[in-house]
């Protein structure tokens, strides 16, 4: 990897702590206490436990990325990107199919939230991976293939001051491509080999994942459901940084 080091590997990690309530997160965040990996958040606990989980997370030295999707009016993504950069939070997405002006202010948010400090970095979500072809020629009313609709989510995206997407790795090599290679990819779908597929369909091993050119792998269920979460991440640092 370009990066030096298992501390650097651990940073580009994002463990996806999907849970209904904090106690069972908590269980795991624990074990990893010390590790300096991301936690990904998503709508499922956030709606259970809201900003004081994040504090948490915080008060624990991790870096927080918020998965909320936002998507809305730009006034009101405004404000909502205001508050989660107030929270905290060091990464949040927002939905690209919600247009320019609401990406942009979504962008104008954070500058308020952060008050002069550090800003979190803004993402955005393409096409979900769960879209096909004919729901998003016939249903969504999008013509074109699902892999011309991603670049050009990731390219309004980028014109609108995001600094990446959420994409599967297989997409890695034609987003830097076309959004240049200082765009960031968080990529889902990592399986180190030998791990059970649960419900994800194309994956790559983290190796595989940052050699395609992702800049962070979200991994949650190879880690967070295994018997040993702290030796399954250590394992996947070790990976990382022998490739
Ligand atoms: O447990 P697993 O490693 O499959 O978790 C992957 C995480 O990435 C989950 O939080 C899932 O919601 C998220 N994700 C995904 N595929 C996408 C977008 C997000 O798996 N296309």
């Amino acid at each position: 990897m370009n990066a030096n080091g298992a501390g650097s590997a651990a940073e580009r990690i994002m463990v996806a702590l999907d849970y209904q309530e904090a106690g069972s997160a908590l269980d795991v965040v624990r074990k990893l206490d010390g590790i300096p990996c991301w936690m990904k958040v998503g709508m499922e606990l956030f709606y259970a436990e809201g900003p004081a989980f994040v504090r948490e997370l915080k008060d624990r030295g991790h870096k927080v990325f918020l998965d909320l999707k936002l998507h809305d009016i730009p006034n009101t993504v405004r404000g909502a990107a205001r508050s989660v950069t107030r929270l905290g939070a060091d990464m949040f997405n927002v939905h690209a199919a919600g247009g320019s002006a609401m990406m942009r202010a979504a962008m104008e948010g954070v500058v308020q939230g952060a008050e002069g400090g550090a800003l979190p970095q803004v993402i955005a979500v393409t096409q979900l991976t769960s879209t096909s072809q004919d729901m998003l020629n016939e249903e969504i009313g999008i013509a074109g293939s699902v892999a011309d609709t991603v670049v050009r989510y990731a390219q309004l995206a980028k014109a609108s001051g995001l600094q990446g997407v959420v994409a599967s790795a297989q997409e890695a090599g034609i987003l830097k491509e076309a959004c240049g290679s200082g765009f960031v990819l968080v990529t889902p779908g990592i399986r180190p080999a030998g791990s059970s597929m649960d419900d994800q369909s194309r994956v790559l091993t983290p190796a595989q994942a940052l050699a395609a050119g992702s800049d962070y792998l979200v991994i949650g269920r190879p880690i967070t459901a295994a018997s040993d979460p702290r030796a399954a991440l250590e394992s996947i640092v070790k990976e990382l940084v022998h490739s």
